[in-house]
């Protein structure tokens, strides 16, 4: 996806909290191709997980779908067009964006402005949270997968991508260093790099990839699969 060049850290802003505004809308492709480490091995993984898994009359969610990057590699995919695909973001800014960036595309998802927290899952064949649950606190993501868990069929899969932390601080440290390498490689300054830290510390809550583990089996997952790993981004495969 092509996108303005993510420039919104450079000057020091006002102390904000990190939001997906209408500035972040506009540089989003070029933001998460720069600072997350396999975003387009992550979307090349779902177009082949969508192959096989959207199932005929089924239903396949993008939960947190910002512009519908995770939507459009299901779509690419996807071995037929008989399923119902429903993207779902709160971000007023995102949906209209993501709207208007695939009029026309075939099929048309349900592009819904709405709280993942709010919405039915249902008769779903695939499931995807692509970096969206770190954005939910903490204490409501169980009954989220809950949901996730009961909105699937019985042979439904569940795709779960996070930016995940490390345990003992030591490997944490080499981790986080490591991530910030990918974004300096990448062109971000240390007063970008410090600056966005700041301000998704109060809005993006990683967990230790164990937690994770632990939480899906007690949303009732029976097998949990990381597919995708890159120093601190992963994505779980689960049902
Ligand atoms: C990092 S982005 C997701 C990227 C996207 N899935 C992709 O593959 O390109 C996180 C998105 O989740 C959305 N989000 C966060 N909390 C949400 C909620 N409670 N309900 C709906 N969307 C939410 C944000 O607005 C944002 O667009």
């Amino acid at each position: 996806m092509n996108s303005k060049r993510d420039t919104l850290f450079q000057r020091p802003r006002d102390h904000r909290d990190f939001q997906f505004d209408e500035a972040v809308a506009a540089v989003f492709p070029d933001m998460l191709r720069r600072s997350v480490p396999g975003y387009g091995m992550m979307l090349d993984g779902i177009r082949l997980i969508a192959r096989r898994h959207v199932a005929r009359g089924a239903r396949v969610y993008d939960l947190g779908c910002s512009l519908g990057a995770a939507s459009r590699a299901v779509i690419d995919g996807a071995p037929h067009a008989d399923y119902r695909l429903i993207a779902v973001d709160n971000a007023e800014a995102m949906i209209r964006r993501c709207r208007e960036r695939h009029r026309g595309l075939q099929p048309q998802p349900e592009w819904r402005h709405a709280d993942i927290r709010d919405i039915e899952i249902e008769d779903a064949s695939l499931v995807m949270l692509n970096l969206t649950l770190q954005f939910i606190p903490p204490e409501q993501r169980l009954a989220l997968l809950r949901r996730v868990r009961a909105g699937l069929r019985p042979d439904g899969l569940f795709l779960l991508s996070e930016k995940i932390r490390f345990q003992p601080p030591a490997v944490a440290e080499e981790m986080i260093e490591l991530h910030h390498d990918f974004k300096r490689a990448n062109g971000y300054s240390e007063l970008e790099i410090a600056a966005k830290r700041e301000a998704l510390d109060k809005v993006l809550f990683p967990e230790t990839l164990e937690h994770h583990r632990q939480r899906l089996a007690e949303a009732g997952f029976g097998r949990v699969q990381c597919w995708f790993q890159c120093f601190n981004f992963v994505s779980l495969l689960a049902w």
